[in-house]
């Protein structure tokens, strides 16, 4: 928890009045959220654009003003975790499931800090099974085309029945074990008809906070 909360605190510094901000998912982009939550309690003058359904949730319980997509064209820093991160900065995402969103948002981003704890940081991406956004219509032919890739997929499930996304799809995990050549994995993935996105992020991000556990950070 304190590798995951000092990266997100030094990311949070490059926030300033006036900006729209990027709130990411999962339990490092969490504080984040709180500590920019702090800082709007303590008048800040930002505006935010939510990457899921319980960041939404976490940034209104906070105060943080959400405006709608439909008002923005671009979006100053988004500040959002990961699941693997090398040293090109390349990522794997949507180990919680928000994928589409969180890459949707870093799309329009002009800046996309990624914070991770020490853990997450790799010299090939891949070990991490990659999560793939797959419509629920044909998902087992979708699934049969992904596994020529080489891949054993899974279909991710909680308590039994498949997790369904914040946009109402099912979401496919992909043992690689190894990712030698990500930006061909990523269009080759996006290829197949049925799929909405994967996790992989190429050349999206801007910087990269590394939390280690006695509380200190360093950029990647
Ligand atoms: C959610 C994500 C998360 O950012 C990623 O899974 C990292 O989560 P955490 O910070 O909880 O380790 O991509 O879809």
């Amino acid at each position: 928890m304190e590798a995951k909360k000092a990266a997100a605190e030094l990311a949070i510094t490059e926030i300033r009045d006036g900006m729209i901000v990027g709130l990411g998912t999962g339990s490092t982009a969490y504080w984040a959220i709180q500590g920019i939550g702090a800082r709007v309690q303590n008048g800040l003058n930002i505006q935010a654009v939510a990457t899921s359904v319980a960041s939404e949730n976490l940034a209104k319980e906070l105060g943080i003003p959400l405006i709608p997509f439909a008002n923005i064209s671009e979006i100053d820093v988004t500040i959002d975790g990961a699941d693997e991160v090398d040293s090109a900065w390349h990522v794997i995402k949507g180990g919680g499931g928000a994928l589409l969103r969180e890459k949707i948002v870093a799309f329009s981003s002009r800046k996309l800090i990624i914070v991770v704890d020490e853990s997450k940081v790799v010299a090939q991406l891949g070990a991490f099974p990659l999560p793939v956004e797959v419509v629920k219509f044909g998902y087992e032919l979708t699934i049969r085309k992904l596994r020529s890739l080489g891949v054993r997929p899974k279909v991710r499930a909680v308590d039994g029945q498949p997790f369904v996304t914040d946009n109402g799809n099912y979401i496919i995990d992909c043992h690689f074990g190894s990712i030698p050549n990500p930006a061909d994995l990523h269009q080759a993935i996006n290829g197949i008809p049925g799929v909405v996105e994967n996790g992989l992020f190429i050349g999206m991000a801007s910087q990269v906070i590394v939390g280690y556990k006695d509380g200190s950070v360093a950029r990647l």
